[in-house]
């Protein structure tokens, strides 16, 4: 696939090929977990044992590459197996930044398997570039970065911050979940990984788990060997079907993630107007402080809305519980539409407003969306 190709045409050719044997034109899907040895016990097709490599992974693999503008992928069993695969690389007693606000799974992991490995995490605001100057006055070894952050919305200024970050001697992370790499693309912006719970935007349809690490060309070659060595030898890989599943998939993000963004712009800023909310945090809103970088690198404002009811954590639930057409679930990206009280899902350590509602818009018409939020908020 010749790498000067769009997106849209990556999201739908990347990783597949017609099957010279049979002329199939949708993959074939490989569920052997090993293959033949020739007689003298060389491998002919370079292809061993499934948790070491599988076709239907490698499409996979290229597929993200390609999608994210990378030189090499690598795909997990979740978004969790693949952030982990990057703290185990790092050296016992390495120092880390994390956001002040991210995804509390992330933030559970450093702080309690990640601490007894010696990983020594700060958390930071990186909306404020004082702030992230100051803790990169001193050497770092991982920038892990998340915009938009989960669930408030933060947007980092990916450029300056990539930036400070690499002249510190830090492998930075971007955390593209919520983005994808339709909406933004940390490695052209000087990121080295981008990573992804494929479970949300790049699945869409709420039924695979799975994570991606996208490599950058100038991502350190120790790193990258690092990250594969625990991909390869941890073993937290995702299974063939999961990988046809989510390639697959793959070929509808274009017009889903667009259609979903669309969509949340209009919601968000009905919901800005509306008295019994009283605040809307999405950065494709003028409003937001974020916007004008989100608008450099950032295609839209996304598909993902926090809001605040009047009321705090009572009101919140009250709205969580009368929705009709949208679900209450967690987890987000999905064609259908979910609806979370944040509070109550998150650690006891959470900082998350009690008011909080996260909304994922998915791709039910908008004035029904609209219609049922309305009658939930009363
Ligand atoms: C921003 C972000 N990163 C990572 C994850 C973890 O992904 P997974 O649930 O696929 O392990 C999530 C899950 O919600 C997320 O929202």
């Amino acid at each position: 696939m010749p790498p000067d190709h769009r997106q849209e045409t990556h999201a739908v050719h990347a990783g597949r090929r017609i099957d010279p044997a049979t002329g199939a034109v949708t993959p074939n899907l490989t569920m052997s977990t090993t293959f033949e040895r020739a007689a003298d016990g060389t491998l002919p097709h370079g292809l061993n044992y499934t948790r070491l490599d599988n076709p239907s992974r490698r499409a996979l693999e290229q597929a993200f590459a390609a999608l994210e503008g990378g030189t090499e992928a690598m795909a997990f069993a979740s978004g969790q197996a693949a952030t982990t695969a990057i703290l185990q690389s790092l050296a016992p007693g390495a120092r880390a930044l994390f956001p002040d606000d991210l995804y509390h799974g992330t933030r559970a992991l450093v702080k309690t398997s990640f601490a007894r490995w010696g990983l020594v995490a700060e958390f930071i605001d990186f909306s404020d570039l004082v702030i992230v100057t100051t803790a990169l006055n001193q050497p770092a070894q991982l920038v892990w970065l998340e915009t938009p952050s989960n669930p408030l919305l933060k947007i980092t200024d990916l450029t300056a911050v990539c930036r400070l970050a690499r002249a510190a001697g830090a492998l930075v992370v971007a955390d593209n979940t919520w983005a994808s790499p339709l909406l933004t693309q940390p490695l052209a912006l000087g990121a080295h990984v981008a990573m992804h719970s494929t479970t949300k935007y790049l699945g869409g349809h709420s039924d695979v788990l799975g994570g991606a690490l996208v490599f950058g060309a100038d991502a350190p070659t120790a790193a990258v060997e690092r990250v594969r060595e625990w991909q390869k030898l941890g073993g937290a890989v995702p299974a063939p079907f999961d990988c046809w599943l989510l390639l697959r998939s793959l070929a509808t993000l274009p017009v889903r993630i667009r259609a979903q963004s669309a969509n949340a712009a209009v919601i968000a800023a009905w919901l800005d107007t509306h008295p019994k909310v009283e605040h809307v945090y999405y950065p494709g809103l003028p409003t937001h402080p974020g916007h004008e970088i989100s608008r450099r690198q950032m295609q839209g404002g996304g598909a993902m809305i926090s809001f605040e009811v009047a009321g705090g954590f009572a009101a919140a639930r009250t709205v969580a519980a009368h929705v009709r057409l949208i679900t209450r679930a967690t987890s987000l990206g999905g064609v259908e539409s979910l609806i979370e009280h944040r509070k109550p899902a998150e650690p006891p350590d959470s900082t998350t407003p009690d008011g909080l509602l996260r909304f994922s818009t998915g791709l039910e018409h908008v004035d029904d969306l609209i219609a049922d939020l309305g009658q939930a908020l009363g």
